[in-house]
Order: structure tokens, then sequence, then C-alpha cells
């Protein structure tokens, strides 16, 4: 899928009142921020933000952030939700590597949607379910870790359910294809827009729902 460049994407992200602008200044402050003490789930790479969107408007009782480091897609996705009138989902134009700086212990479910492959060796510590990442989790956390995962990408896969085991996180829901599963699977409901784009193509989508509890 293309990424497009926005005219005054800038200028888009700073007027909206759905991004969050200095997110480092709310840190182990997010229940004010969405004025209640409701679970709060974090998009890492949310893209164009179809994903997290649909899943603020599905459970208004849960608190969203999309978090997305490209200004052009944050621009998209904070054009795609301004009509929507949504108190319990905010988005964030930042790097993933720094989420320590913006986030307490305060997050109950971390997504990543079709994340970056980075299918070379010497770049697997930047993939999502790195180690390095696994523990920046640690330091987020409300209470039990909890990492939903989609991906079209096997050895992104592969390696994402070797660091996850090996970092003791157990595994709820596997599926290797996740729209053809028999078993009903309520995330399957909720395509991001790589999702939507691999679904047309008829690839298989990879699905882990891992957890550690304390
Ligand atoms: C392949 S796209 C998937 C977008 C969306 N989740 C979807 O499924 O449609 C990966 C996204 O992750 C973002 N991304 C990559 N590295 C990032 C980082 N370190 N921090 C935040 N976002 C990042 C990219 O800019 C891109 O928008």
């Amino acid at each position: 899928m293309r990424y497009n460049v926005v005219k005054n994407a800038q200028a888009i992200v700073g007027s909206s009142g759905y991004l969050i602008k200095n997110p480092n200044n709310y840190k182990n402050k997010w229940h004010e921020v969405f004025g209640n003490k409701n679970p709060i789930c974090l998009e890492l790479g949310m893209g164009r933000g179809s994903f997290i969107i649909e899943m603020a408007k599905k459970h208004p009782n849960t608190n969203y952030i999309g978090l997305e480091l490209d200004i052009n897609q944050t621009a998209t996705a904070v054009k795609n939700v301004e009509k929507e009138k949504l108190s319990n989902l905010k988005m964030i134009c930042a790097d993933a590597a720094t989420i320590i700086d913006m986030f307490g212990k305060e997050i109950d479910t971390i997504y990543l949607t079709f994340s970056e492959p980075w299918p070379k060796e010497k770049d697997a510590k930047k993939r999502f379910t790195s180690t390095n990442y696994l523990k920046l989790y640690d330091r987020i956390y409300k209470k039990n870790k909890h990492i939903i995962m989609k991906t079209d990408n096997k050895i992104l896969f592969a390696s994402a359910l070797e660091s996850l085991s090996d970092y003791w996180y157990t595994f709820t829901k596997v599926s290797l294809d996740l729209h053809n599963d028999e078993r009903r699977i309520e995330d399957e409901e909720v395509a991001t827009d790589f999702e939507r784009q691999y679904i047309k193509e008829k690839r298989p989508i990879y699905y882990v729902d891992a957890i550690f509890k304390d």
C-alpha cells in the first residue's frame, strides 16, 4: 500500500482535537485525559487509523490511543475521525521507541497491527515484538501484560511467537488464517487498512492474543 503525502499535514494534525500534542506531559495522567478510569488500549503504528477508530466506536467503555510515527499517516487518521464525536479516542504522532516517556503503568492492551517486519536479522531489535520492545511494554502495563498482534508476514509472526514465549507470555488465541478460521475471534470483525487489502488478495492473516498474568 502506498503512503500518501498529505498537503498541510502539520497544520491538519496541529488543529485536531483528537491529537495529543505533548504526550509526555500526560504520563500517568491518561485517565484524566479521558475523564474516566476505563481500560486503555494502545495501537502502535496505527497508519490511517481505521482500526483504532472502529474499535473506539464499537467499545465506548474502553479508551483507545493510536500512535503513529509518520505525519502524513497521522494527518489522514485525524481527517478520517474528524466528523466523529468519540470521547474515548486520542492519537499521538511519535516514535513507538519513546513510549516510556509518554506512559506510566496505565496501559491494558497493546495492539500491533501489520507492523514493519524488519526482515533482516541486523534489524530484528526494531521489531515491535523484539525483547527490546517487550521490556518497554513492561514499564507501561497497568497490571497484566497483553498484546494482540495481526500480520501477513510469516517471518515476523514466527519471530514474534518465539520472542513472546521466551518472555513467558502465553497464547490464548492463535490463528494462521484469521479470516477463514472456524472459531469466531472478536477482533476479526475490525480490519485495518492493510488487512482489508490483504483480505481482497486472499492472503492469510496471522493472529496472536498473548498474555502474561502476574
Ligand atoms: C505497514 S503499516 C500498518 C498500518 C496500520 N496498522 C494498518 O494495518 O493499516 C505500519 C505503520 O507503522 C508505522 N511505524 C513504523 N515504525 C514506527 C515507530 N517506530 N513508531 C510509530 N509508528 C511506526 C509506519 O509509519 C506505518 O504507518
